[in-house]
């Protein structure tokens, strides 16, 4: 008989599981046995946010992958900016599934400027998203955990931004910060129920976020902001074998440490902030 899969008869809620880290986190869970639930925005969060949106085909083709592993999943298109969308998912997700134990509140968006220069549009839209949204999904998720009984895992996707200064996207790390303040707060009040709540805060990872024209245009006016955004320290490393620098990580890199959150072998963790940077973040 096959050993049992670590998250065995488990189900995971993944948001902004379109494209990017959060299908590669859906996929990596679903490997790892959990069913899915798999919620994207699909169309442009707001005018402001200058990379090209995620689109219903993308969030298909999550849905294809994850079916590829075996494992169930239920997806929907779900703005988190949306309270009662988001809990009406998971009242479906409870219906369907009976139980949820894993959160990934994953769905962003990023855009630039220096602070006195941003839009009221750029501030809003990426607090409103970033913060305010993944509140909505702790909001609409925690109950549904309380109630199952079966205790927890909440992955609080944060960045470097959120536990260090970013010149040329305060917005971005000001709502980044309050994730890791909203993680702390949030492990304090759920330890009783057998819940977990941690941030991850990944640097440079491969996803259509990252735009180098614009982070370009950025440095070039502002040359001193580079220092902010230091290359990764150490060589890609895989089967042994040195790849060389590498300027990005891919989001299956950011998985391995979603997946290790999300099961019991990080039981001892709660309330802490796990930098997925390769140590850049020590420079
Ligand atoms: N790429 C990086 O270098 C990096 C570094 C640190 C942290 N992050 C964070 O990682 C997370 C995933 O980003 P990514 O790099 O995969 O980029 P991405 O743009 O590929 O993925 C983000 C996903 O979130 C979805 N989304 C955006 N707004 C939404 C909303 N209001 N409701 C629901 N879904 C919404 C998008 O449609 C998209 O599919 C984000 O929270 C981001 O801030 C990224």
């Amino acid at each position: 008989m096959a050993a049992e899969k670590a998250l065995e008869g488990r189900v995971a809620y993944v948001t902004g599981a379109a494209r990017g880290q959060g299908r590669a986190h859906a996929v990596r869970l679903a490997n790892e046995g959990a069913d899915i639930v798999a919620s994207d925005i699909c169309a442009p969060a707001s005018p402001t946010v200058t990379y090209p949106a995620a689109t219903p085909e993308d969030l298909a083709e999550t849905v294809r992958a994850v079916e590829a592993t075996g494992r169930k999943v239920l997806s929907r298109a779900v703005d988190i900016r949306d309270l009662e969308a988001q809990q009406q998912l998971v009242a479906d997700t409870i219906e369907q599934f009976g139980r949820l134990d894993v959160v990934v509140a994953n769905a962003g968006v990023l855009s630039w400027g220096r602070i006195w220069e941003l839009t009221p549009e750029q501030w809003d839209t990426v607090v409103d998203v970033n913060l305010n949204g993944t509140w909505r999904t702790i909001r609409a998720t925690v109950p549904a955990m309380i109630e199952a009984g079966n205790g927890g895992s909440i992955i609080i996707v944060s960045s470097s931004a959120g536990v260090k200064a970013t010149p040329g996207n305060a917005h971005y790390a000001a709502s980044k910060h309050g994730l890791t303040a909203l993680t702390n707060s949030l492990a304090l009040e759920v330890g009783e129920f057998g819940i977990r709540v941690n941030s991850i805060h990944p640097y440079s990872i491969d996803t259509p976020m990252i735009e180098p024209e614009a982070m370009g245009a950025m440095f070039a006016k502002h040359p001193s902001f580079l220092h902010s955004f230091a290359p990764m320290p150490y060589h890609r490393v895989t089967d042994g074998k040195s790849e060389g620098l590498a300027a990005f990580m891919a989001p299956e890199e950011v998985s391995n440490v979603v997946a290790w959150l999300a099961g019991d072998g990080s039981a001892t963790l709660s309330g802490s902030q796990i930098a997925v940077d390769r140590g850049v973040m020590k420079y």
